[in-house]
């Protein structure tokens, strides 16, 4: 197969691109605009394979989609590029508008009318695959329920409506265009080359260099954590095997507490990284309970049950032997974490932990 992935230089677009090149002979084409999240050093180790090519493109420019589409004539898309961080967006929600819906808007007219040329077996075989997350479906909070593919849409932060706008176009598409869509879902993703704005890789680094931990509000908050290689494998199956406008969740059956996700980091770090910075006893006396973030939702859990039982596909990696290989790579890879933390990176941290300053 020939795949164009968009966001292939981001934290689950790089895994998807290293295991498709690493476990099939499939080709694949990245499409990344490198934004402050996308960093080719997360493909140095496929970036010479004859079957990878890279392009450095916006997906808001239509021209240039098209020219891609064209040359690289794809037997599906896997659409993962996104502004993706929730706090961002609560402080500059303008690119997630622009990127994330009306990006995937100029996507999906670009595979469309690239689909309406190919010929009758080739248009059935097509698939465009929409990687989403479980934030669209909003909080759970107060019940015991799990999301399903069924649940009702109630996203409560700009990227999560974003992202919601985004499944509403591809599935429009679908219906009244007839382009063969398959949908995905996801839970908090973790594990190697993760961003440190986001929780657990930040947590890690601020740990290792002495700096405060900032947990939001109470700390109370849960989150149902995958360990982003089995995201890879379920999002690869689903491309290739589901049906045509599925739907699928895919989680981790890990829900965990903030407070108590930042603990275990501690507690790992204790073992693997006992030489702590000058005068600290523990890392969790590094814990800082700090402003909640507006709108924060309590918890999200995913009912992954459809995918297993229509696609074999289950987790392999526990929460217990997931966290400790992402703490221990970020331990192995401090020349990776070194170039990201760019002048860009540290503005961000300056602006977002300003009134609870982390060092
Ligand atoms: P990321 O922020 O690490 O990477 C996003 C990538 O998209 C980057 O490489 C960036 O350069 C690229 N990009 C951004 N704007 C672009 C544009 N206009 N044109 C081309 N490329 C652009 O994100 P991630 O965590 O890897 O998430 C990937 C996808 O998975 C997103 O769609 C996200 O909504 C979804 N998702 C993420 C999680 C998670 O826990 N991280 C969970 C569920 C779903
Ligand atoms: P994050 O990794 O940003 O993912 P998301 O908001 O998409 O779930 O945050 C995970 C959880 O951790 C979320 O409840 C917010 C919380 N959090 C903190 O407590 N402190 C932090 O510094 C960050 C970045 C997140």
């Amino acid at each position: 197969m020939k795949i164009l992935i968009t966001g292939g230089a981001g934290f689950i677009g790089s895994a998807v691109v290293r295991h498709i090149l690493q476990n099939t002979d499939d080709l694949v084409l990245n499409v990344d605009k490198l934004t402050y999240a996308g960093n080719l050093e997360s493909l140095a180790s496929v970036a010479d394979n004859q079957r990878y090519q890279f392009s450095k493109t916006d997906i808001c420019d239509r021209e240039a989609l098209d020219q891609l589409f064209s040359q690289f004539q794809p037997d599906a898309v896997m659409h993962l590029a996104a502004e993706s961080h929730v706090d961002r967006s609560i402080s500059g929600p303008a690119d997630f508008i622009e990127t994330n819906i009306i990006g995937t808007y100029q996507l999906l007219e670009a595979a469309r009318k690239y689909w309406n040329e190919l010929d009758d077996q080739a248009q059935q075989a097509f698939r465009f695959h929409h990687i989403s997350t479980d934030e669209v479906y909003g909080d759970l909070e107060g019940t015991d329920d799990l999301f399903t593919e069924t649940t009702s849409y109630a996203p409560s932060s700009p990227y999560s409506a974003s992202k919601a706008s985004s499944d509403h176009l591809v599935r429009a598409w679908h219906r009244t265009y007839g382009l063969p869509v398959v949908l995905t879902n996801c839970s908090n993703n973790y594990g190697p080359y993760h961003f440190p704005e986001k929780l657990i890789p930040l947590i890690i680094l601020n740990a290792l260099q002495g700096k405060s931990l900032p947990v939001y509000g109470n700390g109370q908050q849960i989150r149902d954590w995958l360990y982003v290689e089995d995201h890879a494998r379920a999002l690869y199956k689903v491309v290739t095997e589901a049906t045509v406008g599925e739907t699928y969740n895919i989680g981790g059956h890990n829900e965990q507490k903030n407070i108590d996700v930042v603990k275990s980091i501690c507690s790992l770090l204790e073992e693997l990284a006992p030489n702590k910075p000058q005068g600290l006893a523990h890392y969790e006396d590094l814990i800082n309970y700090v402003v909640d973030r507006p709108g924060h939702d309590l918890r999200y859990a995913i009912d992954a049950n459809k995918i297993k039982q229509d696609l074999g596909w289950v987790p392999e990696e526990s929460f217990e032997t997931g966290l400790r290989k992402t703490v221990q790579w970020y331990l192995n890879n401090q020349q990776w974490v070194s170039h990201i933390q760019s002048g860009e990176y540290q503005n961000w941290l300056n602006q977002q932990y300003r009134l609870n300053p982390t060092d």
